[in-house]
């Protein structure tokens, strides 16, 4: 055995004292006399990257995190120094670089400090794999918060909790387990009532530590790469998600029908199963806009095949299911089976285009088809293989999304589930190791598919999903949390886990609603329906294996009040789809925790039953079974029960009654909601009549409803509508104004306006500046409506 008795002693190094700094551009690069390199490069005025090297030897810098149309730039950038420090100076940072050691401490422009390194950069150099362990330490103040890192199944503040990432493939995983599907190097910290975001863009296995094993130290390291992270200030959590989200990018607008609702089997086949399946929704009145495709529908597992005998015309099929309303999504694996009959392998093989071990020889691994190799798909020409091939599939069978799997990757009965670490990867051109390619694979899979779904489905708008992914993997695909389990315990997860991965930049996320192993009760089911409508991405998905998992399945009660549930999330789609282009425009998240909608109040900084869907409703799902309610906190402010329409006084925890057929929901004073017809899917009816319900407040309120063709690109060229309402609520009047900003010409027609909470008894109104009858507008007085053109621009109503 070679030993390298000098290595083993070094331990941790450290930087020494700092001999010059350069500036060249927006970065500074410091040297230290021990031969440290930290350039540190100021993205915006409120974010600053920092990149260390020992040695001096800086990668090539190359990032698959990092979108390259992000807005970039910053107003100011002064550097100051006197004997002890160096000071780069921000419109709202200032960060101090100590002379002595090279650390760093970030403040606000008044001077608070945000945070500081304790031991700072620090590194291990690896004999073994070549490069460094790279390590940094944070010190964290008494009362200091934490959140963020994508998909973890644990307590949302994760304040105590040591944590690492590493793509797994976990089946049944449970609460507290670590790892899972998805690597999102990005936290935020809260102290002061001011946030602070770090996101440590490498794709190594990456650690956090969050005062768990020293009370008040934040640390975080990699096992090889750089020390490279940013550092985003806020000072609210919403601005360092917002500026996150930009730098690591969002997805384009789904298409409308993708917030449907979608239900999923492993696996729905042959034909006549998916034709009953989709017969059973229409006969029950049950809206649902997509139907899945597991595995079973190909040939062998073969990926691009067909079983032929379970679905010999699927182009027929599908057209048939299409002219019902349902779109047909399919699933696609990594794993190619080694098949010298098979297309695609022998293509893959004479193109050089799968992975391989060290030392030549292919990377095999068994998956659902038996032994497979893998295409690489961290190189260019890979991916551009991989997205031709959905030619046929969407093309011209007309699938109308991609379902990614297993891209974890996952290799079944190895250890570790996956390859084996020194798999080689193209890495668009910067040759590594899977030690390093790991926690990237997925998203670049479903960077592949999105890619193709993008140009065989053009004009319309792509729709994918996938279960592994990396920071900046939303660009490409929405996703899922993977194989949970029919267990309240899950449930709770699920909504936990949706909120995390919002405020790390994957808005587009559901759970396997119901759970995917074993079988749910009619209750847990009816419940996770309640919680999974109002999560961005809305799919029943069940392995199959325990029974079944469709709404008709547990019996009529079950039926009626989960459709009642879904039918209110097809009555919400306007106000969801405009959660959406807030989320794919200005990179705010659909759903929002109550620490992200108030820090201020410290009775948010642990709590995460309670949620922010979009920018109106306060959502609590029932977590439990057997119970006629729960305690909530409501957050401060007015709230109207959705329901009844009382209005309560935020900033306490109430009782909430939620028997069976309901669940704590409280709209916002003040919101103005637009609700469509109940529809079986989207654009089954031409919308001409669109109802607003106006929550009554005694101040001034915005709401926004954004409008589109629901598909396809003409939005991007500006034909859209943008409609803001501004209300102005006084003891005896009330008055909106609509401003609509766009070329949209849709098909609406009038707005039915209700009234909630008014305080006075309407009587007369002013429409577009003018003395209108109550009968001219079509007043209702027992349900406080009206109607109007959709085009009004002001509504005065005065009470007696
Ligand atoms: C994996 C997926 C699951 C799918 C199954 C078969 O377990 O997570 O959703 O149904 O594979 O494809």
């Amino acid at each position: 055995m070679i030993t390298n008795t000098e290595l083993e002693k070094k331990g941790n190094l450290f930087p020494s004292k700092l001999v010059s700094y350069e500036q060249n551009g927006d970065s500074i690069c410091f040297t230290s006399e021990n031969g440290v390199q930290l350039i540190i490069t100021v993205v915006r005025d409120s974010m600053l990257r920092l990149r260390y090297a020992t040695d001096g030897i800086f990668e090539n810098d190359f990032s698959y995190a990092i979108d390259q149309d992000q807005s970039h730039g910053y107003s100011v950038l002064d550097i100051t120094e006197d004997d002890e420090f160096i000071w780069i100076i921000t419109e709202q940072i200032k960060c101090r670089i100590t002379r002595k050691d090279m650390r760093t401490a970030m403040f606000d422009v008044e001077g608070a400090l945000i945070l500081q390194d304790e031991l700072g950069f620090h590194w291990e150099e690896s004999f073994e794999f070549g490069g460094n362990y790279v390590k940094m330490s944070k010190s964290t103040v008494d009362g200091e918060n934490f959140y963020g890192l994508g998909d973890k199944p644990t307590s949302f503040n994760l304040k105590g909790k040591r944590l690492s990432n590493w793509n797994t493939d976990q089946y049944a995983f449970g609460k507290d387990l670590d790892e899972l599907y998805k690597a999102i190097p990005f936290y935020i910290g809260l102290h002061s009532a001011k946030a602070y975001g770090i996101f440590f863009d490498n794709t190594f296995k990456t650690h956090f530590d969050f005062c768990h094993e020293r009370r008040n130290i934040t640390s975080f390291w990699a096992d090889g790469g750089e020390m490279n992270y940013y550092f985003i200030y806020g000072p609210k959590i919403g601005d360092v998600v917002t500026k996150y989200t930009n730098l690591t990018g969002r997805p384009e607008l789904p298409p409308m029908w993708a917030l449907g609702y979608h239900q999923s089997k492993w696996s729905y086949y042959p034909e006549a199963k998916v034709k009953e399946l989709a017969a059973n929704f229409r006969n029950n009145r049950f809206p649902c806009d997509a139907l899945y495709l597991d595995i079973d529908y190909m040939d062998g597992f073969r990926c691009f095949t067909w079983n032929k005998d379970y679905f010999p015309e699927p182009k027929r099929m599908v057209e048939e299911l299409e002219e019902d309303g349902f779109k047909t999504v399919a699933i696609i694996d990594p794993g190619i089976k080694i098949d010298n009959e098979y297309p695609i392998f022998k293509d893959g093989l004479e193109k050089d285009y799968f992975c391989k071990r060290a030392d030549g020889p292919y990377m095999q691994g068994k998956v659902w088809p038996g032994k497979c190799v893998f295409p690489d798909f961290t190189n260019p020409k890979v991916r551009e293989w991989w997205a031709d091939h959905y030619k046929t599939l969407i093309g011209e069978i007309g699938i109308k999304g991609i379902w990614n799997d297993m891209n974890e990757p996952a290799v079944m009965e190895v250890p570790g589930k996956t390859f084996p670490l020194d798999v080689r990867h193209d890495y668009d051109g910067n040759r590594c190791s899977h030690r390093k390619a790991h926690n990237i694979f997925g998203m670049q899979m479903a960077r592949a598919t999105y890619e193709g779904v993008r140009k065989y489905i053009f004009p319309k708008r792509p729709f994918t999903i996938t279960r592994a992914s990396y920071s900046g993997g939303q660009r490409f695909s929405s996703t899922w949390t993977g194989d949970n389990l029919a267990s309240w315990e899950h449930l709770w997860l699920a909504n936990t886990q949706i909120q995390r991965l919002g405020i790390s930049g994957f808005s587009f996320a559901g759970t396997d609603i119901g759970g995917f192993a074993d079988q749910p009760t009619g209750e847990l089911f009816t419940r996770w329906i309640q919680l999974g409508v109002f999560h961005p991405f809305c799919r029943v998905h069940s392995s199959g294996d325990h029974g079944e998992q469709e709404p008709w399945y547990f019996g009529e009660e079950v039926l009626n009040i989960t459709r009642k549930f879904v039918e209110l999330r097809y009555q919400l789609l306007p106000y969801l789809y405009t959660a959406f282009y807030q989320y794919c425009k200005d990179n705010i998240p659909i759903l929002k925790p109550l620490v992200y909608f108030d820090q201020e109040d410290i009775q948010t900084h642990y709590r995460s039953d309670e949620f922010i869907f979009g920018e109106h409703f306060l959502i609590c799902p029932i977590q439990e079974p057997n119970v006629q309610g729960r305690r909530m906190y409501i957050p401060r402010g007015q709230w109207y029960n959705f329901w009844n329409d009382t209005v309560i006084e935020g900033g306490k925890e109430l009782w909430v009654d939620a028997p069976l057929d309901s669940m704590p929901i409280y709209v916002k004073e003040g919101a103005i909601i637009p609700k469509y017809p109940v529809q079986q899917y989207v654009d089954e009816i031409e919308i001409e009549e669109i109802n607003l319900d106006i929550y009554y407040k005694n101040g001034k309120q915005n709401s926004v409803l954004y409008e589109d063709d629901h598909d396809g690109y003409d939005y991007k060229m500006g034909i859209f509508n943008f409609r803001t309402f501004k209300l102005t609520g006084k003891t005896n009047d009330i008055f909106v104004q609509q401003h609509v900003n766009g070329t949209y010409k849709s098909s609406l027609k009038t707005m039915k306006i209700t009234f909630h909470g008014l305080p006075f008894t309407i009587k007369s109104a002013t429409v577009n500046n003018e003395d209108v009858s109550l009968e001219s507008i079509g007043y209702d007085n027992e349900r406080n409506s009206i109607i109007l053109q959709e085009n009004f621009t002001d509504l005065h109503l005065i009470g007696e």
